[in-house]
């Protein structure tokens, strides 16, 4: 019962990255469509090359297949086709990350990457019965300058977006050089979200806290090494938005057994359920929930408490998060006990 629970529960996905919902087809639909050369022979060549180490070998991948991006239909066509999937899924809100450095750093315009993803955020809800947010990530291995001028370059978009959040390479990179840019867009109006304890050490998670004033983690699974952090995380209640596939493939953890999602639930921290780049990584955000059920002998109860999570964590208005934690006890309402 448990595996098509994972599916069916109205679920909000709050860590995914639209350049990583890129599959394979739709890449070399697009470098023909776009008249550019893929350095690899066919799809399944390309996707024979998805073995990583780290998050270092995966990202080289990811830079290099975005290339292909150029036209605003091309991003319109990209977040479609992630929504209907996910919502095929139990899909029902998604706040959507986007890097427009690695966009505008190859000639393609700030502009030409919001319209096209605009496109698609404001026809979600009627094609694909999905409401979605975009986040703007900087690329912390860009360093503070360019998020400073990219910031800058989105504040007059800024009712489309509503939060700024820090991916790309995360050791050797804290979080502290971005203080006054995140700073900036707070005060623009903006919530902030920022990606730590993936990689990086527990002290990037204290740093995006304190430093960056954000109101979630991304990914955060290293927080577990430092108890202090654990009782903060909790007692705040700070959401850590955690994608169990991404770990495996990225080898931040060694295996889904050996996830600890279980042990910071019990811990009774806020954490949410997501795919990160589900192209990438094996699984949309269903298959995540699923996979984890499996792997760490989740009950129901526990999936209906991830599901919960991912509505609380959400920037949703309060009215649009109670409407859809009802949306979710009635389907958990529906199956019966195991
Ligand atoms: N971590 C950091 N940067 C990223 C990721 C991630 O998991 N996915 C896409 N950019
Ligand atoms: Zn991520």
């Amino acid at each position: 019962m448990t595996g098509s629970l994972a599916f069916r529960l109205p679920k909000a996905e709050l860590h995914l990255h639209i350049e990583g919902t890129f599959e394979p087809d739709l890449i070399f639909e697009l470098a023909e469509r776009n008249g550019i050369a893929l350095p690899y022979a066919s799809v399944e060549a390309l996707r024979a090359a998805y073995e990583f180490t780290d998050l270092g070998s995966f990202l080289k991948l990811y830079y290099a297949a975005m290339n292909v991006l150029r036209t605003e239909a091309d991003f319109t066509e990209l977040a479609n086709e992630y929504l209907a999937v996910a919502h095929s899924q139990g899909l029902v809100h998604a706040e959507i990350f986007f890097d427009p450095q690695a966009h505008t750093s190859r000639g393609v315009p700030f502009r030409t990457v919001i319209d096209g993803l605009w496109s698609a955020v404001q026809n979600s809800a009627s094609h694909y019965g999905v409401t979605t947010k975009l986040i703007m990530c900087f690329l912390r291995d860009a360093g503070p300058r360019a998020a400073l001028a990219t910031l800058e370059e989105a504040l007059p978009f800024g009712d489309r977006i509503v939060a700024v959040g820090l991916d790309s390479a995360e050791v050797g990179y804290p979080p502290d050089a971005f203080a006054d840019v995140f700073a900036r867009a707070r005060a623009a109006g903006w919530r902030a979200v920022a990606h730590a304890g993936e990689e990086g050490p527990p002290a990037y998670v204290w740093a995006a806290l304190d430093r960056l004033g954000v109101s979630r983690i991304d990914h955060g699974v290293r927080s577990l090494e430092d108890p202090l952090l654990v009782d903060r995380l909790r007692a705040e209640r700070i959401p850590l938005t955690v994608c169990p596939l991404s770990n495996v493939k990225l080898r931040v953890v060694d295996s889904l057994a050996a996830h600890p999602l279980k042990r910071m639930l019990d811990a009774g921290l806020l954490v949410t359920v997501n795919s990160d780049d589900p192209a990438y990584f094996g699984g949309y955000v269903g298959e995540n929930f699923a996979a984890v059920a499996d792997a760490l002998d989740l009950s129901d109860a526990d999936l209906v408490r991830l599901a919960r999570n991912s509505f609380e964590a959400s920037f949703l208005s309060a009215g649009e998060r109670a409407a859809y934690l009802a949306r979710v006890d009635a389907a958990a309402a529906a199956v019966p006990e195991r």
